[in-house]
């Protein structure tokens, strides 16, 4: 597997009033590239908490405590480690090589501006260099075309513009465009950028299956239903063409058959646009449906990695195992895990699901169980198994 993302014991703490909150502990996870990793487990177990400490986004009063998080979006260069790099390299990854779409699109989408424009702003922060050299050829067609009264009296204008284009063109971050489009009056002679950014806004709508694209780009979120609106937060997080893009519960606020479309649609765009995706959910039939590898979480800790296939067809974890019994299925009684999941506040000592497992040892109740890779890629973090007392057996 070629990796794209190593994370080594992350561990991200909260500093409450009421005391200091395990969210993760000693995470370690990889990524492969064009791969798709689910991550599930119940509420509260630190799916949503891994994906914001990769961006760097943990909002305080939590802390990343410790840990490295690898990322080698390039393939033939060396791995960087995210946690060290500085804020202003951390976002100039974020949005570009990695991007995120959260649960509830609505959230995402500002709901004073049109659903084009908000594409069309992600497509001039990232694309900016594209945008102008499209803006380039369009000014230089109108000067080879430039006859008659307005074309001559355009000429100047159109000249200056070609300068402006090409210049930043070469250089998303050239000088005097930059200057030029801060101030007032003057930056309206960049106004094809605007113009190539809402015509490529329209093509990613497009790419994402909205019907009738061009109506939808001027529509404001409020006009659209949620899968649509999940659709365009979905396409402005793919603008940038991430190398990893994290998906978290996308589809919970949707109803089945619009889910399993935007499933699909993220399926086909990680083939096109060659990413990897993180998709999050509690959901363990949803990541069967889509994911390669899943890595199932509890408590803060992850305590079992595998191909999507082993984990369904050899769960070793006992809460995998609760996890599978959990799931509904046709002509079969769901048996729902019993207890609950642990005050992250006060989380268990040794093992954390010990106090809901029902093959707990005593050993499970004070040491915390290492890693063990079972077969090849299939990882478990369980006492149990180790001394393999329950392997085939349930
Ligand atoms: N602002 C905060 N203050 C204190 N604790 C927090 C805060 N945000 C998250 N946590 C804790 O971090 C842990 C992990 O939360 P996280 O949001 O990652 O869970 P999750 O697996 O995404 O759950 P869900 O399925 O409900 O989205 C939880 O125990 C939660 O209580
Ligand atoms: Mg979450």
């Amino acid at each position: 597997m070629q990796e794209l993302l190593k994370i080594r014991g992350l561990t991200v703490r909260f500093y409450t009033y009421e005391g200091v909150v395990e969210a993760l502990t000693d995470v370690d996870l990889e990524m492969g590239r064009k791969e798709t990793l689910g991550l599930v487990g119940e509420t509260g177990c630190g799916k949503t908490m891994t994906a914001l400490a990769i961006l760097r986004l943990v909002a305080e009063p939590g802390r990343i405590e410790s840990g490295a998080i690898y990322f080698s979006p390039d393939g033939d260069k060396e791995p960087v480690d995210l946690l060290k790099l500085k804020e202003a390299q951390m976002r100039a990854i974020r949005g570009s090589k990695i991007s995120m779409v959260f649960q509830e699109p609505g959230a995402a989408l500002n709901p004073v501006y049109t659903i084009g424009n908000q594409i069309s702003e992600a497509i001039l922060v990232h694309r900016r260099g594209e945008v102008a050299a499209k803006a380039l050829s369009s000014v230089t067609r109108k000067l080879k075309e430039g006859e008659g009264l307005l074309g001559t009296l355009f000429k100047p204008f159109r000249r200056l513009q070609r300068r402006l284009y090409s210049d930043i063109s070469r250089s998303e971050r050239a000088f005097i465009p930059r200057i030029i489009g801060r101030i007032p009056l003057i930056r309206g002679l960049l106004w094809r950028l605007n113009s190539e950014a809402a015509k490529i806004a329209v093509e990613m709508l497009k790419e994402v299956e909205i019907p009738d694209a061009e109506r939808v780009a001027k529509q404001y979120p409020h006009q659209l239903s949620g899968g649509m609106k999940q659709r365009a937060v979905i396409a402005m997080a793919i603008v940038c063409y991430p190398k990893l893009l994290i998906a978290d519960e996308p589809t919970t606020s949707l109803d089945v058959t619009v889910q399993s479309q935007i499933l699909e649609l993220l399926d086909r765009l990680k083939d096109e646009f060659q990413s990897s995706v993180l998709y999050i959910t509690h959901d363990l039939s949803v990541a069967a449906e889509i994911c390669d590898r899943i890595g199932i979480m509890y408590a803060g800790r992850m305590c079992e990695v595998g191909s999507a296939e082993e984990i369904f067809k050899k769960p070793l974890h006992p809460y995998t195992r609760a996890l599978l019994a959990a799931v509904p299925e046709p002509g079969k009684e769901p048996r729902p895990i019993s207890g609950s999941v642990p005050d992250p506040l006060e989380p268990p000592p040794g093992c954390r699901f010990h106090p809901r497992c029902t093959k707990a040892l005593d050993l499970c109740k004070y040491e915390v169980p290492g890693m063990l890779e079972v077969t090849k890629g299939h990882l478990v973090s369980c006492h149990v198994i180790e001394g393999g007392r329950v392997a085939g057996s349930d």
